[in-house]
């Protein structure tokens, strides 16, 4: 889909921040030294997803893949009640089958772009995190809730079904017969079932939530970006291609490790006793 924003060139002299504040839908922030998060920011209808969120969120990865400073991002939503509650139905109720098309393959590059960052990419999921905003969620490499979250596909209730990832993403996540089950259902998935199912990673109290991600994301900041970097692009690979394959690209990957400069300073720093620290990756161009 050909969106204004999406062509938007960026001077990259600007700062991060100032062209953040050019966006309506989304806030991009600085929490510490590498941390960054992306709220989606529309809480009068609950975060839900429209085009104009899409294109921004598509722009704001495009400020975080050539700021080389962010090392661990957060995806939130804003206000309590809600992560994302899907798509946005107003705007969806106009659309043609092929603008349906359209906002779905859109939405789906768009998402896809979490699992091709080079940095650790977590969701903070308060409240509802439906359609859209379950899809949002799974996009992202872990997924910490707060014990109020609420998940679910409920697609099907509106006679459509996901059109972000959620009909692939959970069933490589949970299964065939379980991601059959919620995503023909629609049925809501409270917290401590999505911990159970392995839907999310860990669950908080609502009110400690920011502060684990947060956690999480400072000791990340730790870690050699080249090592998560690795990391990241082989497992989200292996993941979808055969076993024999796999290992192949682990052993590659295990070798390009063993090319850069982080692990010898890594290695070094265990046999001295001492704390190894990390540069940055160079910025992309
Ligand atoms: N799209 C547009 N507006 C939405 C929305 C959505 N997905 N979800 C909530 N809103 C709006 C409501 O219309 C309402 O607006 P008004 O104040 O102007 O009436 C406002 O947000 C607050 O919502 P509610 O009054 O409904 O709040 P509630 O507490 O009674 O219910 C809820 C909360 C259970 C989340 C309910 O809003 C709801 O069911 N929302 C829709 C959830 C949904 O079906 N999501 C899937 C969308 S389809 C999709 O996402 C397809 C895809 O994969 C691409």
């Amino acid at each position: 889909m050909q969106t204004p924003l999406a062509n938007k060139e960026f001077d990259h002299t600007n700062t991060i921040n100032a062209l953040a504040d050019t966006f309506e839908n989304i806030r991009l922030a600085c929490l510490e030294t590498g941390v960054y998060q992306i709220c989606i920011n529309r809480p009068k209808v609950l975060n839900a997803l429209n085009l104009q969120c899409l294109e921004e969120l598509n722009a704001c990865l495009d400020l975080i893949e050539r700021n080389s400073d962010v090392r661990v991002l957060l995806v939130t939503g804003a206000g309590e009640k809600a992560f994302v509650a899907g798509a946005d139905i107003a705007y969806m109720k106009q659309l043609s089958a092929q603008e349906a098309e359209d906002f779905s393959a859109y939405g789906n590059q768009t998402f896809s772009r979490f699992s091709q960052l080079k940095v650790p990419v977590i969701a903070l999921v308060k409240g509802y995190a439906l359609g859209g905003g379950c899809e949002l969620a799974l996009s992202c490499d872990f997924i910490l809730a707060s014990d109020k979250a609420c998940f679910a596909q409920p697609e099907v209730n509106l006679a459509i079904l996901p059109g972000f990832g959620g009909s692939q993403r959970l069933t490589r996540r949970l299964g065939l017969s379980l991601a059959l089950e919620l995503v023909m259902t629609g049925r809501n998935i409270k917290s401590d079932e999505a911990l159970k199912l392995g839907l999310v990673n860990h669950v908080y109290p609502a009110d400690s939530l920011n502060e684990a991600g947060l956690e999480l994301a400072k000791g990340l900041t730790h870690k050699s970006p080249y090592a998560l970097a690795a990391i990241k692009q082989l497992m989200h690979q292996g993941e979808n291609i055969p076993l024999d394959q796999a290992l192949k690209l682990e052993s590659q990957s295990f070798a390009l490790t063993f090319a850069g400069n982080d692990r010898e300073v890594a290695m070094q720093a265990f046999l001295d006793k001492s704390q190894a620290s990390f540069r940055s990756l160079q910025k992309t161009s």
